[in-house]
């Protein structure tokens, strides 16, 4: 199929786009992006592997995929073109009672959803990335994704259709959806192509299941897969689809939709090139029907060696820097374990300030191989990532200012520099930090909380963080505090969004010329992530998007050993590389390229 092929295609020519836009930090773009091409949440916690590769759910036996892609449309379907309102909000949260939301999946689909939004990664946008996933995994197109939607507090119009809904009603909801009285044909194509109509939500079209505790679901076509059969099936006469070959024609309404223009779209979409890029660009467009005013981000393409996981911090008494390198590595080539990545970097005070007088340098502590399957959307790029962990100590009199790389493979290929386009990767403040392995989180459980998906009594646990940060000294603060963010709520009630204050712990003595300050908060959340912020002679020094997710379950990395390159580093060595990152990055797409031959339709 050449969807694979387009899709690597498309990959290549957004990766050029990218290239010129992208710097570290950018922190939405970064939390988006390790969503979509790790599956997973900061801490490790995968999204992904619940719907991949094209799973059944464990009781049910429902395609989670196309739980998935359903729920995705019913949040969207509240979008009324007319006003601007509506639209992928989230609101589908609070509509799960009406009967056009009826059903368990989209109660164990909420469930699936709740633990992983974040500031940066909307409950909205959750939910348009597990239909992306849920698409990709069943062998659908890769549909290109974008963040940035903001999530509703309350429940949004109705407007979602129903079998026994007219044809002009449902011409009259898309047309308020914003898809023309054609797209509504092919988009319903694209949505009934996966999963089916169950015998608890639709009893006058499938009879009762046989087997306890597991409904009786029948699918609209004979596979689980994303593919055009539900057209050409269709076409054919002899399909299996409920909702077109029903003897009661008032529930009909596939046949009706589908025949609404003659049978002309189902015709195109019979061919599997056709069906493929037009659910491609109808979904892409469901995604991002979003409330009037919203801006989504740019598009969120791969990057090809990115920066994560950045912070100064305290570990077994010791200042220490701690930063990963991640770089792709295809999966049908051994990764070449002679290579080495070191990190560079620049004092922040004295003598070598700036790299005046010195460099430092070291080798990573640790590689970690991720799983190829982590997200269906690099399984289908052939690429899996491989992850350089650097912890080194840090004199608090010299600091850092700056860091780049430097991959060498040895094996006679020229060593690559990731600078960041040029930049390096800048240290913004070094004021306040955050101590994980001094701060502790405790979960206070609720001994009468039963949970069930009809009926929500209380909290299950409330998390009481114990929590420490490090501010420099002499600084002589006048504050030090955090914002902190929480909206994986158990049933998205509301987000925490509070400040807490920290106040000077002396019982932890100076270390590495930092002081030491506490402070606690209570979460019944699941993600909390901190804000500091130091105010220092009417300045805010801050730190952003700290996650509380370790803690003192910190794994701990012994320090790497400095080199210290008394040889000033020239201006050239960092900057001679500028383009360095962006060959490197085409080069790996380009040679993915070649090994398949491209075949655009
Ligand atoms: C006239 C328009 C539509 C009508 C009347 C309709 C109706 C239905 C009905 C009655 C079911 C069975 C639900 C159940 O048994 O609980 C269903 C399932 C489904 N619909 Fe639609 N639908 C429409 C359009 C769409 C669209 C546009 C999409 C997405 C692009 C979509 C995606 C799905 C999916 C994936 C399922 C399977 C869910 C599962 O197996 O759990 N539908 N639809
Ligand atoms: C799903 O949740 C809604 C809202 O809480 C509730 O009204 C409905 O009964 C639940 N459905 C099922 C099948 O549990
Ligand atoms: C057909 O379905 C409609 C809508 O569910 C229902 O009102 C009607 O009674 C059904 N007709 C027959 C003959 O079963
Ligand atoms: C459209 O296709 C359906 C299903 O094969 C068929 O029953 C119907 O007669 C067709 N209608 C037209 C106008 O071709
Ligand atoms: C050196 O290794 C890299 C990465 O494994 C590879 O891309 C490159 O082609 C190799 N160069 C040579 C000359 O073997
Ligand atoms: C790694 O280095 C060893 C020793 O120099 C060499 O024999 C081997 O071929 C190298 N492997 C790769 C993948 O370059
Ligand atoms: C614990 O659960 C009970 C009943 O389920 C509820 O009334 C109460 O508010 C819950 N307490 C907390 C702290 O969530
Ligand atoms: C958290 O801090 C409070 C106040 O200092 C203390 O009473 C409590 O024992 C601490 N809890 C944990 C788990 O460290
Ligand atoms: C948290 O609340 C502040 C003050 O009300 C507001 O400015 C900010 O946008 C909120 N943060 C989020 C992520 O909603
Ligand atoms: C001060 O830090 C110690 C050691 O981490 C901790 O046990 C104590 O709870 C902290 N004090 C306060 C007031 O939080």
């Amino acid at each position: 199929m050449s969807s694979f092929k387009k899709s690597l295609a498309l990959a290549w020519l957004l990766h050029a786009q990218f290239s010129s836009a992208y710097r570290w930090p950018s922190p939405q773009y970064d939390a988006l992006e390790t969503f979509l091409y790790e599956g997973q949440r900061g801490d490790g916690s995968n999204l992904a592997s619940l719907v991949h590769p094209c799973r059944k759910r464990t009781g049910t036996m429902a395609s989670i995929a196309a739980e998935w892609l359903r729920f995705a449309f019913h949040d969207m379907a509240t979008h009324n073109v007319d006003d601007g309102s509506g639209g992928m909000d989230g609101s589908l949260v609070y509509e799960l009672g009406r009967s056009e939301n009826f059903g368990l999946g989209f109660n164990q689909t909420l469930t699936d959803f709740e633990t992983f939004p974040n500031k940066y990664v909307s409950r909205a946008d959750i939910f348009a990335l597990g239909a992306v996933f849920a698409v990709a995994t069943c062998g659908g197109p890769i549909v290109p994704y974008r963040g940035g939607r903001v999530d509703a507090w309350t429940a949004g119009i109705s407007g979602t259709p129903e079998p026994q809904n007219t044809l002009d009603t449902h011409k009259e909801m898309f047309r308020k959806q914003g898809f023309s009285s054609t797209e509504m044909i092919a988009l319903t194509a694209c949505g009934h192509t996966i999963g089916g109509v169950r015998d608890a939500d639709f009893p006058m079209l499938v009879s009762a299941s046989t087997t306890p505790g597991q409904p009786h679901i029948v699918d609209f076509d004979s596979t689980t897969q994303f593919d055009n059969k539900i057209a050409t099936e269709y076409l054919a006469g002899n399909t299996q689809n409920v909702l077109v070959n029903t003897p009661n024609t008032t529930m009909a309404s596939d046949l009706r939709v589908f025949m609404s223009d003659g049978n002309q779209t189902m015709r195109s979409l019979s061919d599997p090139n056709t069906f493929m890029s037009q659910c491609q660009s109808l979904l892409e467009r469901m995604f991002n029907t979003v409330p009037h005013g919203v801006s989504l981000t740019d598009e969120i393409t791969l990057i090809p060696a990115k920066v994560w996981g950045v912070q100064l911090t305290v570990e077994k008494d010791q200042l220490v820097f701690k930063a990963n390198l991640r770089l792709t590595q295809p999966t049908d080539s051994k990764l070449n374990m002679n290579r080495t990545v070191t990190m560079f970097w620049c004092d922040k005070y004295g003598d070598s300030a700036n790299c005046r007088g010195s460099t430092k340098s070291a080798p990573s502590a640790k590689v970690v191989q991720d799983d190829p399957n982590g997200s269906p959307i690099i399984a289908r790029m052939g690429i899996y990532f491989v992850h350089y962990n650097f912890v080194v100590p840090i004199q608090g009199s010299e600091s850092i200012s700056k860091f780049w790389f430097e991959v060498d493979e040895h094996n006679g290929t020229s060593t690559t520099v990731h600078n960041n386009e040029g930049d390096n990767y800048p240290v913004a403040q070094d004021q306040i930090i955050f101590v994980p392995t001094m701060s502790t989180a405790l979960f206070r459980s609720n001994g009468s909380y039963t949970k069930t998906y009809t009926n929500r009594n209380g909290e299950a646990f409330t998390k009481v963080y114990n929590l420490t940060v490090a501010v420099r000294q002499g600084s002589n603060p006048s504050r030090v505090y955090a914002s902190a963010f929480d909206n994986a709520i158990h049933d998205f009630p509301y987000a925490l969004n509070t400040t807490m204050d920290f106040s000077r712990n002396s019982s932890i003595s100076s270390i590495g010329g930092y002081d030491f300050y506490s402070g606690s908060l209570e979460d019944i959340g699941f993600q909390t992530t901190l804000d500091l912020h130091v105010d220092v002679d009417g300045t805010t020094y801050s730190e952003d998007f700290v996650p509380t997710s370790f803690l003192d379950n910190t794994p701990y990395i012994e320090p790497s050993t400095v080199n210290n390159d008394a040889h000033p580093v020239s201006s050239s060595r960092v900057t001679s590389a500028l383009s360095a990152p962006f060959v490197a990055g085409s080069t790996l797409i380009g040679l993915l390229l070649m090994s398949v031959p491209l075949h655009l339709v």
